[in-house]
């Protein structure tokens, strides 16, 4: 059975979450790949709102076992205080959840740095230490979870740790909110009382995963942020630190490419960005407003307001080409509704001349104008609608410029934030 990877295409909040929680039904497991507690997957069942951080959305759906794989930096802290919060709220989790011994453990030193370097607000980061834990990852220093469960290597490890903290601090003169020493002590009661918790979940993933591939089991692989957010394909550096893209599946899992032969592209019917760096479709303040009240576009882990732009083709062209997008989801088509009329950025005016492709120079694309064509939009509300037929004809035309840019099929419209608010589209022929 081939793996299914999701994919946001643009720069996250795209609502994977919902999504991967809606395909979850069909999957024996579900793995997140890449990135740490920045993540925000929120998902609505019933009257009950679940926001995700950390924990593979495929969790809140009895089915599929959960992976969290070795691509993924995790606070283990965090990570027993989102499995509780969801077991108080009925979600069972025992026994359905497995963190690979690779992933790479988020510390409390690593908000730290991020703020002592000044990169937090340089990027507008989601303050949780990503950059840090990734960069001890590649810089080959980082504990991973086999250490945590080991406290003679971890004290070793962690003295490493509080050596470089001090050092840094000092570099740039100033005074760490407590003695290392303190800290240090702080780490090592609590990373003892975490670590037996913790050790049943923590188990070889690659082994389990291709184990399952083998037996022909279905595999989801859940990503985070979006591929403009992609460390290598995205808008560098105004990104975060792992690869997002569906290629991140692979090496965040250990998953061989040749298996993820399905790649779902989410893409929302317009764009929201959160954070610094270039956003050729953003909207002016007094314009995005309503867009962003009526789509609740808040952060999902800071609360942060997301700015907001009109659908960019050329955006999403690139994503459904990196990725290999075999096919979309299109979210919060219902957010449009009442719009007389709607832009579409087809191509950007650059310093070089006129282009459909992504710039990789982030200068030039925010220098990039993109050139618009207007759209007829549609005034009646459609988040009743459950049958892509009886969307209006403008809403119809609208999703098949998404289509033509990715030049694969929509496979599902969603038209709210319940579950049940996402429908199938009939492939082209049957429409
Ligand atoms: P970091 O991942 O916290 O290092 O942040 C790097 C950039 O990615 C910032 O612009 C963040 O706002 C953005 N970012 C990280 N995670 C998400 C997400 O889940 N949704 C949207 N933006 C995100």
């Amino acid at each position: 059975m081939p793996v299914t990877v999701v994919v946001g295409c643009q720069f996250g909040d795209e609502g994977k979450g919902k999504i991967v929680d809606y395909l979850a039904r069909g999957a024996d497991w579900v793995a997140r790949y890449g990135g740490g507690a920045n993540a925000g997957h929120t998902v609505q069942i019933g009257r009950e709102t679940f926001v995700l951080h950390l924990l593979p959305s495929g969790i809140l759906t009895p089915r599929p076992k959960c992976v969290i794989g070795h691509g993924v930096v995790a606070d283990p802290v965090y990570l027993l205080e989102e499995m509780d919060l969801l077991v108080g709220r009925g979600v069972p989790v025992a026994g359905r959840l497995f963190i690979s011994e690779g992933a790479h453990a988020l510390l409390p030193y690593h908000p730290m740095i991020e703020t002592l370097d000044g990169e937090d607000v340089r990027v507008g980061t989601t303050k949780r230490g990503i950059g840090p834990a990734y960069q001890d990852k590649v810089r080959r220093a980082g504990i991973r979870f086999y250490e945590l469960l080991d406290p003679k290597r971890l004290r070793v490890r962690l003295e490493e740790h509080a050596a470089r903290l001090e050092t840094l601090y000092r570099g740039v003169g100033k005074t760490p909110p407590a003695p290392i020493d303190q800290l240090f002590a702080g780490w090592i009661s609590t990373y003892s009382q975490v670590a037996d918790r913790l050790r049943p979940l923590v188990v070889d993933t690659v082994e389990l995963l291709n184990s399952a591939l083998r037996r022909g089991e279905k595999i989801l692989g859940e990503g985070a942020q979006g591929t403009f957010l992609d460390i290598d394909l995205g808008t560098y550096p105004y990104v975060t630190s792992s690869n997002t893209t569906a290629g991140g599946a692979a090496t965040g899992l250990g998953l061989p490419p040749s298996s993820l032969r399905k790649v779902i592209g989410v893409c929302k019917a317009y764009a929201t960005r959160v954070g610094e760096g270039p956003f050729p479709t953003e909207l002016s303040a007094g314009a995005a407003d309503a867009l962003r009240e009526k789509g609740s576009e808040f952060g999902a882990t800071t609360g942060r307001p997301r700015r907001v732009g009109w659908c960019d083709l050329v955006q999403l062209r690139y994503a459904a080409r990196v990725n290999g997008v075999t096919s979309l989801i299109i979210t919060k088509l219902d957010i449009l509704s009442g719009m007389p009329q709607l832009e579409i950025a087809t191509a950007y005016d650059t310093p070089g001349g006129r282009t459909t492709a992504h710039p990789v120079d982030t200068e030039v694309l925010a220098r990039s104008k993109p050139v618009y064509e207007s759209a007829p939009g549609w005034l009646e509300p459609v988040s009743g609608v459950r049958r892509y037929g009886e969307l209006p004809a403008a809403a119809r035309s609208y999703l098949d410029r998404f289509e033509a840019a990715a030049e694969c099929p929509i496979s599902m419209v969603s038209v709210g934030s319940a579950r049940s608010a996402i429908m199938t589209v009939p492939p082209r022929g049957r429409r």
